[in-house]
């Protein structure tokens, strides 16, 4: 075998001898080049995910090449096989002597591709661009260093752990989403022996620098990928996470958080354990303004000579449907909150989808209500103390602040009247 090809120590491979190369240029006619008699050799490389095809004539190797989940790949034909490679702008036409081989060469590439083409909840929800938009902004430290930063988030979850470290002593953890890896610093804080740390962002190469740099390499171990997608060796005691989006499920990382629960163990602990949505009716008029006077820029029937006023209501429309996440004071609710709940260690993933909150008020205010309110908190259920971090407008502010939603018709309301409707979360369906 020739040593410049660096095969790594336990790759399977397989070897096809006979074979014809020719090499498709076009993209829309088949024009292809002979590359005469060659033997083919396929890699295994499990570690990378990937099969590395070399392709040898006489003595001499071509450059080889990869097939991966993406790679398109197909039979054409008895005896022919055709492998896209879309950055080198060609194809690559492999032609078999024999039968056997091409059926052992195709089941080659579909039983790992198949392998690596295993199913991935995540993929399956979210859009290709918006996954690398949201993992890329997870990747600057900037961003991880504003959560880092938001001192009530932090301390908040470091309590947790610490106060009940006997959730923690000398147990095995997953960090849903490590980011810098805090979380899981804080678990071996409190005792853990060993903390998978998942990051799917280009963070994860920080986070493991960091592991280095504070000597906990023996135990804290960081695997990249998505939650979804990677696999742990063992099953958990506890699974941590800072999975909460504004409005408690922005970001849909909470089903990540709960996918996670496929390797803990039956008596296992969740930290946070629970998460409460609440939602109340406010008044805000100087609020409801802006957003009105906002749209009415489409109501001008000469803006430099240009009629715009049809757009107005698709304006007014867009502007209302647009949550405002900032913070307010609390005494511009208009009735006790209503609460929904999710329990963590009960919630399957499915269950987040469609949520549906009845709303039931009974108003402790009159006047004009402007829309709903809603911020969250979470609860850290430990076997000591239960620890909430809380998000309440009356509470220190976090940088999840709260959110309100505009109604684009007030309701007047005299104290003492019900208010009642439902809330609907329906998650964002893949585009297919
Ligand atoms: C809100 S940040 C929390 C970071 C860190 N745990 C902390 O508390 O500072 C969420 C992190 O989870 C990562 N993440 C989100 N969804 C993930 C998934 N499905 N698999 C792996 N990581 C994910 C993001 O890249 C991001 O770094």
């Amino acid at each position: 075998m020739d040593p410049a090809m660096n095969v790594k120590a336990g790759m399977k491979s397989q070897t096809f001898r006979n074979c014809r190369l020719q090499i498709v240029t076009g993209e829309y006619s088949l024009s292809t080049q002979d590359g005469g008699e060659c033997v083919v050799d396929v890699f295994d490389d499990t570690n990378n995910n990937s099969l590395d095809i070399r392709i040898r004539s006489g003595n001499e190797y071509m450059p080889s090449f990869k097939v991966t989940r993406e790679s398109d790949h197909c039979q054409i034909g008895r005896l022919r096989y055709l492998i896209d490679l879309p950055e080198q702008n060609l194809s690559v036409l492999l032609s078999f002597t024999h039968r056997e081989d091409v059926v052992d060469f195709k089941e080659l590439l579909n039983a790992t591709t198949g392998r690596m083409k295993k199913r991935s909840v995540f993929n399956e929800r979210t859009e290709k661009a918006s996954a690398s938009q949201y993992f890329q902004f997870y990747g600057y430290l900037s961003q991880q260093q504003n959560m880092m930063q938001d001192y009530i988030r932090t301390s908040t979850y470091q309590r947790a752990m610490l106060q009940n470290c006997t959730d923690f002593q000398d147990k095995v953890v997953i960090d849903v989403g490590a980011g810098s890896g805090i979380l899981s610093f804080f678990a071996v804080q409190a005792g853990a022996r060993k903390v998978y740390a998942i990051e799917a962002s280009t963070m994860a190469t920080h986070a493991e620098a960091l592991i280095k740099q504070n000597n906990l390499s023996d135990k804290v171990i960081l695997i990249p990928g998505k939650v979804e997608e990677v696999e742990i060796p063992e099953k958990v005691d506890v699974i941590i996470s800072e999975p909460m989006g504004y409005m408690l499920y922005n970001e849909r990382m909470l089903e990540s958080y709960l996918h996670a629960k496929k390797w803990l163990k039956p008596d296992g602990k969740m930290f946070p354990t629970r998460g409460d949505l609440h939602v109340a009716p406010f008044f805000d008029d100087a609020l409801y303004m802006e957003h009105f006077s906002k749209a009415n820029f489409w109501y001008q029937n000469s803006f430099y000579g240009v009629d715009l006023s049809n757009l107005r209501d698709s304006a007014l429309e867009e502007y209302f449907r647009q949550p405002i996440v900032d913070t307010f004071d609390v005494r511009i609710l208009m009735a006790k909150p209503v609460t929904h709940t999710v329990d963590f260690l009960s919630a399957a993933e499915e269950d987040l989808h469609r949520i549906e909150i009845p709303l039931h008020f009974v108003v402790h205010s009159a006047g004009t209500v402007h829309g709903l309110a809603f911020w969250f908190d979470v609860l850290f259920q430990g076997s000591s103390v239960p620890v909430w971090l809380s998000t309440a407008p009356q509470e220190p502010l976090t940088h999840w602040y709260q959110v309100r939603c505009l109604l684009r018709s007030p309701l007047f309301v005299k104290v003492g009247q019900s208010l009642s409707g439902k809330v609907l979360l329906i998650s964002n369906r893949r585009y297919r």
